[in-house]
C-alpha cells in the first residue's frame, strides 16, 4: 500500500510546484496532527495556539494541495503533451490501466480527496469553535479590538463568550455573523473601520434573545441597595457616600412596577430618535395588553422624520449598553481605586491631583505614563517636599495605579478618550434615563414621563458623611429637615402598598 502511495505522489508531483505542494501539504498535515495531540494531552495550553493550528496550517495545507494540480497544468502547457500521454509517462502502466472501478490512479485521487474533505471538515469545525472564543474575537486583530477586550476582561461578563451576546443562537445568526466577520477582516486589513467603532451596534441581535438566555426575566424583582463612594477635593480626600435603593422590580399585578417595567412581558415601549445614536427622542410610545396606547412626543422635533434604523423596540441594551465594555469616567475611576485601598489617602490632595493627572491631554500612552508620573511627583515636590521625601514609595505606587487607570480607559489607536462611550444606566450629564424621562416629551394631555427623584430610586444619602444619613432621626432645626423627612418616609413607605 505505502509504496504504491509513494509512487503515486512521485508521479503526481511533476515539477518544483508540485513537489513544494506535496511538501507543504504533508508538513502542514503532520503539524496540525502533532499540535492537536499536544493540545489534547495538555502540553500546549497557550490560548493563541489556535491561530496557528486552525488557521495558518490549514491554509498552508490547502495552498499546498492546490499547487499539485497547478504544477500539473503548467507542466502540461510547457511540455505540450496531452493528459493521456502524461499519465502514461508519470505512472506505472498498471496504475493507469482502465478497470471496472476506474484506473487505480483515479481511485487514489478520489480516496485522497475524500480523506482531505473529512480532515478539513474536522479542522473547520475546530476552527469555528476557536473563532467563537473570546480570545480570538478579542485579540486576532489586536489594535482594533483591544479596547473592547480590555474592558471586557474587567467586567461582570469576563467569563461570557463574545458570541453569546454578539451572535446569539441559530443558523441564520451564525451565517450573518460569519459574513459580517469576512467584512471585518477586510476592513481591518485595509483600515476601513471607524475610530472609535460606532455604537450602538445596529446589527446586534435583539438583546432579549441573548441576555435572557442567562438572565431569567421572572427574577427581575425587588430592589438593589447601592452605596456610591466619592471623595472630596480637599487635602484629606474625605470619603462621602451616596446611597440609593434602586427600584429594579419589573412589577406585576400585586407589586408596584419599577425600572424593569419596560421589559416586563406585557409591556412594549417603542421609540424613535433623530439619528441612530439614540440620544435624542422624537417620540416614545407605550402599548399595553389592555389595549391602552400612549405616545409622548417632543413638539420641537415633531417635523423630523427618524431614520428607519432609529425606530426601535426598547430592550436591555437601551439601558445596559455598557453591560460589559465598561469605560469608567475619571472621577469614578479614581474613587473606586481609593475605595479598594489601592491609593493611599494620607497623601494630601491625592483624589484631586489624581483626577487632574489622568485627564490631561497626551499624544500616546508613553507620553501619558511620563506625564502622569511628572504631574504627581512634581506636585508633591513643589507643594509638599517633606511628603515627597518620606512617602516616596506611596507616591510611586499611586503613579502606577493612575497609569493603569489611564491605560484601561484611553485607547489612542482607536481614538477612545474619556466619555467616548456614554453609559445609559443612570443620568450622568443628562443622558441615560433622562433621554425619555424629561419635560420635553409630552402626551396628548400634556403629561410627561415621570422624572421625580424617587421614581427610580430612594435616596438614603447624598454626598454625605454617613452612608444612611436620611435614615437617621431628622432634627427640626436642620436646614434640610423637610427633604430629610420626605426622603426617609419615601423609603420606608416604598415597601408598604
Ligand atoms: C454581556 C454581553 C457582551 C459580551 C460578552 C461582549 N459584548 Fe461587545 N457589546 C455588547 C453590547 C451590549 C454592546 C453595545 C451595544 C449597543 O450599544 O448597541 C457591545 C459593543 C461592542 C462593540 C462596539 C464598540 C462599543 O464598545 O460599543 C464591539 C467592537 C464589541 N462589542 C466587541 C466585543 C468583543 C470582541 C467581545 C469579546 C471579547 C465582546 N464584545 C463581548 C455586549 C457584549
Ligand atoms: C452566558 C450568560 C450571560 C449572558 C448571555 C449575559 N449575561 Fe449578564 N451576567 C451573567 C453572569 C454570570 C453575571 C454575574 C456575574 C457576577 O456577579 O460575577 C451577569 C451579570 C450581569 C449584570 C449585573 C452586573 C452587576 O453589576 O452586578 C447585568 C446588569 C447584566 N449581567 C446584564 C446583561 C445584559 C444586558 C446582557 C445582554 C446584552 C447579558 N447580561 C448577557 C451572565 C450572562
Ligand atoms: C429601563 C432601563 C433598563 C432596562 C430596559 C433593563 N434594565 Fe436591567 N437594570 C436597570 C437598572 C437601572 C438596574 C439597577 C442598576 C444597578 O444595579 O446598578 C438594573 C439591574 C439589572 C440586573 C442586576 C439586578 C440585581 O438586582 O443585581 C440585571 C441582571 C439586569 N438588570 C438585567 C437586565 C436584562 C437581562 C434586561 C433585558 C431583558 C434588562 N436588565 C433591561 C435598568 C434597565
Ligand atoms: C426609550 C425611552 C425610555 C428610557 C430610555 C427610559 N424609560 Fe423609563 N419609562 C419610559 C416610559 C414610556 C414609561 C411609562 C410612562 C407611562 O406610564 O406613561 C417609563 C416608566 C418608567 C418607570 C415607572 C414604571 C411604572 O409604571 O411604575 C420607571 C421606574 C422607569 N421608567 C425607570 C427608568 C430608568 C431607571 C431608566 C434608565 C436606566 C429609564 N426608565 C429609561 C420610557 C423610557
Ligand atoms: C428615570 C429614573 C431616574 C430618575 C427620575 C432619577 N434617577 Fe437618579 N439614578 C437613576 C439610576 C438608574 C441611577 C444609576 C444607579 C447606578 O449607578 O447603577 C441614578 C443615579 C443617581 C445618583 C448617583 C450618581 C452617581 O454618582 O453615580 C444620584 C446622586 C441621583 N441618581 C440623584 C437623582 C436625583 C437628585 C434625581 C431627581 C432630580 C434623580 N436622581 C432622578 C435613575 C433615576
Amino acid at each position: 500500500m505505502l509504496p504504491r502511495f509513494q509512487r503515486f505522489i512521485r508521479g503526481a508531483a511533476v515539477n518544483w510546484l508540485g513537489k513544494w505542494g506535496v511538501g507543504l501539504t504533508t508538513a502542514s498535515f503532520i503539524s496540525i496532527v502533532l499540535m492537536e495531540i499536544a493540545r489534547l494531552s495538555g502540553v500546549l495550553t497557550n490560548a493563541y495556539i489556535g491561530l496557528v493550528s486552525y488557521l495558518l496550517f490549514p491554509a498552508l495545507f490547502v495552498v499546498g494541495l492546490m499547487m499539485i494540480p497547478l504544477g500539473w497544468r503548467r507542466y502540461q502547457k510547457t511540455s505540450g503533451k496531452s493528459t493521456r500521454e502524461l499519465l502514461r509517462e508519470r505512472f506505472d502502466p498498471t496504475d493507469v490501466q482502465a478497470s471496472r472501478l476506474g484506473a487505480r490512479v483515479l481511485r487514489i485521487v478520489v480516496g485522497l480527496t475524500a480523506i482531505n474533505f473529512v480532515f478539513m471538515g474536522t479542522v473547520g469545525m475546530q476552527m469555528l469553535k476557536f473563532m467563537d472564543g473570546p480570545n480570538f474575537c478579542g485579540t486576532a486583530c489586536h489594535s482594533v479590538m483591544n479596547p473592547e477586550w480590555t474592558t471586557y476582561q474587567d467586567s461582570p461578563h469576563a467569563r461570557v463568550k463574545c458570541v453569546e451576546c454578539h451572535v446569539g443562537e441559530g443558523a441564520t445568526a451564525l451565517i450573518d455573523a460569519k459574513l459580517n466577520g469576512v467584512w471585518q477582516i477586510v476592513s481591518s486589513s485595509l483600515k476601513l473601520y471607524h475610530r472609535p467603532i460606532p455604537t450602538p451596534v445596529t446589527q446586534l441581535r435583539p438583546a432579549r434573545e441573548t441576555c435572557e438566555k442567562c438572565h431569567w426575566p421572572a427574577k427581575f424583582y425587588g430592589s438593589r441597595l447601592k452605596i456610591i463612594f466619592s471623595y472630596a477635593k480637599d487635602e484629606a480626600s474625605a470619603q462621602r457616600y451616596t446611597t440609593l435603593n434602586i427600584k429594579v422590580d419589573a412589577g406585576s399585578a400585586e407589586r408596584r412596577a419599577g425600572i424593569h417595567w419596560h421589559i416586563a412581558r406585557e409591556n412594549e415601549v417603542r421609540y424613535a430618535s433623530v439619528d441612530d445614536k439614540r440620544e435624542e427622542m422624537i417620540f416614545v410610545e407605550v402599548r399595553q395588553p389592555d389595549g391602552s396606547f400612549k405616545r409622548y412626543t417632543n413638539p420641537s422635533l415633531s417635523g423630523r422624520l427618524p431614520e428607519k434604523s432609529a425606530i426601535r423596540t426598547m430592550d436591555c441594551v437601551d439601558c445596559h449598553n455598557r453591560a460589559t465594555h465598561i469605560y469608567e469616567n475619571p472621577e469614578k475611576a479614581i474613587a473606586s481605586r481609593m475605595q479598594r485601598g489601592l491609593l493611599d489617602r494620607s497623601l494630601p490632595f491625592l483624589y484631586r491631583e489624581g483626577v487632574t493627572a489622568i485627564t490631561r491631554n497626551f499624544n500616546d500612552l508613553t507620553a501619558a505614563n511620563q506625564g502622569i508620573a511628572n504631574h504627581l511627583r512634581g506636585f508633591y515636590e513643589r507643594q509638599f517636599p517633606d511628603v515627597a521625601r518620606q512617602k516616596s514609595a506611596a507616591i510611586d505606587s499611586a503613579i502606577a495605579v493612575l497609569q493603569r487607570v489611564y491605560a484601561r480607559n484611553i485607547h489612542h489607536g482607536m481614538k477612545i478618550t474619556w466619555g467616548s462611550y456614554p453609559n445609559h444606566i443612570g443620568h450622568r450629564e443628562g443622558g441615560g434615563c433622562f433621554r425619555c424621562h424629561n419635560a420635553k416629551l409630552r402626551d396628548a394631555d400634556g403629561k410627561h414621563i415621570s422624572f421625580d427623584c424617587t421614581t427610580c430610586h430612594s435616596i438614603l444619602a447624598y454626598n454625605s458623611n454617613e452612608p444612611f444619613e436620611f435614615l437617621q432621626p431628622a432634627h427640626t432645626e436642620d436646614r434640610d429637615f423637610r427633604m430629610h423627612k420626605y426622603l426617609q418616609n419615601e423609603f420606608l413607605n416604598s415597601y408598604v402598598e
